[in-house]
């Protein structure tokens, strides 16, 4: 850390903000509340309101707000205008559906333009959205659905008959509504809406609910240690902080074309595919199709992409392909941006090469609801770290006893609570666990970290067992809990395994039934489960048959010894084992 190379980033495209120490000097959660959030007189507001109507009824009205490039070659540009119509209109159908305030809603869509219609609809209602990835599968559906109690559900006839095989046991579950887009014939069933027939008889008017800035507005599913997913809900003032992140993070300005590659289902795709930049009344691409680096950098150059927010995968997915971005025009690009899981430094000096331009990190989670720590541009960047608190927000490394450790030294990286306007407002239906995210006054983040003596922060690892693979969040339990449902195997442990590309993979260890034949033809299998069962990216890419798990004597796995075992590391204390 002590002689990392710096590269001076580019400075902000308009200086009225020329350098982050000014940045912080200025900022005020109140000043920043009053200048980029609409409030309605009496204090109240609405995410979709400050995302579309707004900009509908003035001078971005015939905006560009999302561009849309489908997977069959589709291509649709939705303005401001359009973008409120159609949420009106969606509004309508859910009311029409006697949804109410409150009520949760969710979306289960590959990345097509009425996924956005129809979360921010939900908004404008009042409802609150729950977003999920269409790699998901019933165990993942069921999961979310059932804790949520989800009363509507968002789907297309592809997709619907995951929802169709576990509806016996949703019973909140009240109706289903099916986008036609490219699909056959719709399922028939009382419980079945037709979208686009619906769509066509409702009133394009709808007067956005009025919600106290705590009022809850999207949910996600996020996974821990323990237990399943848990439901992180966040609040309508959260438009605010995704704003002001996307300005002085991201340097979005009025002209620019921007391009977040995250899926809505997860946060990066709710909070900068949506509220940050339509907040601003920006441009944004969305691309619904399968990653590869020529449809990648095409999508970069027929747009003209100014702005671009990605992942570290990603981009070293990138920097090994023999596709490389001399072979494009992307002249067009002025600031690069990360997210996720570490990023390594090669594939910052891959970007300066690649680009002329380094690719900024930024730190946040799903539970902070924006970027929290960042490299801004203007900054110095000292390539390997996360950057800076933003403007606002109070970050530190801190101890057992939530006192700040001095510089260089490595502990928990938490926040004031107090300094993230968007933190979360809850987790749904379990208040044992929002109550465990804190310290006092701090907002514990789960992650380890070291502050460096230059106020950069840096990223060190998990302080539990949450696997990062690929950028995607995964809970072993969820894992382990996939893996017992095959029939041959008895118990199964779970662990991230570091990989050069994807950061980490799924690595399962796995007790089978005696007399099974432990066969690389059996892993197969056990791994096609996960993936039919759970999700699509949720599946251990590795598969180790082992006689026993080490466990606690109460029980519980211990996979901190089979990580150790996997790096060849000492085991350390085994005192608590049962007899390993
Ligand atoms: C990890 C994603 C290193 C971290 C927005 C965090 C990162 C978790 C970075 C949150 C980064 C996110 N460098 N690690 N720049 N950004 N992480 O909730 O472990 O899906 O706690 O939110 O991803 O993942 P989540």
């Amino acid at each position: 850390m002590a002689d990392v190379k710096i590269i001076q980033s580019k400075p902000r495209k308009t200086p009225n903000l020329p350098n982050y120490q000014q940045a912080y000097q200025e900022f005020s959660w109140d000043k920043a509340a009053g200048e980029l959030v609409d409030f309605f007189p009496d204090g109240t507001l609405n995410i979709a309101y400050n995302c579309i109507d707004r900009h509908a009824e003035g001078d971005k009205k015939d905006k560009k707000a999302l561009i849309y490039n489908g997977d069959d070659g589709t291509k649709e540009d939705y303005t401001f205008a359009d973008m409120k119509k159609l949420t009106s209109q969606f509004a309508n159908v859910l009311t029409g559906q006697d949804v109410k305030k409150g009520d949760r809603v969710f979306i289960f869509l590959p990345s097509i333009p009425e996924r956005y219609v129809a979360f921010l609809g939900i908004l404008k209602m009042g409802g609150i959205a729950g977003t999920m990835f269409a790699a998901f599968q019933e165990m993942a559906l069921l999961d979310r659905l059932q804790d949520s109690q989800a009363s509507v559900i968002i789907t297309n006839a592809d997709l619907y008959p995951r929802i169709e095989n576990i509806k016996k046991d949703l019973p909140k579950l009240q109706k289903v509504i099916l986008v036609e887009r490219g699909s056959a014939e719709l399922p028939a069933g009382e419980h079945i809406v037709s979208y686009d027939k619906e769509m066509a008889n409702a009133s394009a008017e709808f007067e956005p609910a009025k919600m106290s800035k705590d009022d809850y507005s999207y949910m996600l599913y996020t996974s821990g240690t323990t237990g399943k997913p848990k439901g992180v809900v966040h609040g309508h003032l959260d438009v605010l902080q995704a704003m002001v992140s996307t300005k002085y993070s991201l340097d979005i300005q009025d002209d620019d074309i921007y391009w977040c590659t995250a899926d809505l289902g997860w946060v990066t795709g709710v909070v900068y595919g949506v509220l940050g930049i339509w907040g601003l009344g920006g441009t944004s691409v969305i691309f619904d199709g399968r990653f590869s680096p020529e449809a990648w950098y095409k999508v970069l150059q027929d747009y003209k992409v100014t702005v671009w927010y990605s992942a570290p995968t990603a981009i070293r997915m990138l920097m090994g392909a023999p596709t490389q971005p001399k072979d494009f025009d992307l002249s067009s690009l002025r600031h690069l941006a990360s997210v996720g899981e570490p990023l390594n430094p090669e594939a910052i000096w891959w970007g300066m090469d690649a680009f002329g331009l380094p690719f900024h990190d930024t730190w946040w989670q799903t539970e902070l609801g924006a970027i929290s720590i960042t490299n801004y541009p203007g900054i110095e960047i000292k390539p390997g770290s996360m950057g800076k608190p933003l403007p606002g927000v109070y970050a530190a490394v801190i101890d057992d006893g939530g006192r700040e450790l001095p510089a260089g030294e490595e502990g928990d990286l938490a926040l004031k609570a107090s300094t993230v306007s968007s933190l979360m407002k809850t987790i749904w239906n379990n208040q044992e666990k929002f109550d465990s995210y804190f310290r006092g006054e701090w907002y514990i983040s789960g992650d380890r970290g070291i502050k460096d003596k230059d106020g950069y922060f840096w990223f060190v690892g998990r302080s539990d067992d949450v696997i990062n693979t690929a950028g995607e969040r995964v809970g072993p339990f969820e894992v382990e809990s996939a893996l017992v449902t095959y029939p041959d195997v008895i118990e199964a442990g779970v662990i991230g395994k570091p990989d050069e590309i994807r950061g980490q993979i799924i690595k399962a260890f796995v007790v089978t039934q005696p007399g099974v034949k432990q066969t690389e033809e059996l892993k197969t299998k056990i791994q096609a489960h996960v993936k039919k069962h759970l999700a699509g990216h949720a599946y251990p890419r590795e598969i180790e048959f082992i006689d026993k798990l080490p466990k606690t004597r109460s029980g519980k796995i211990m996979r901190r010894i089979l990580k150790s075992k996997e790096l060849g590391q000492d085991i350390g204390d085994t005192s608590t084992l049962e007899d390993y």
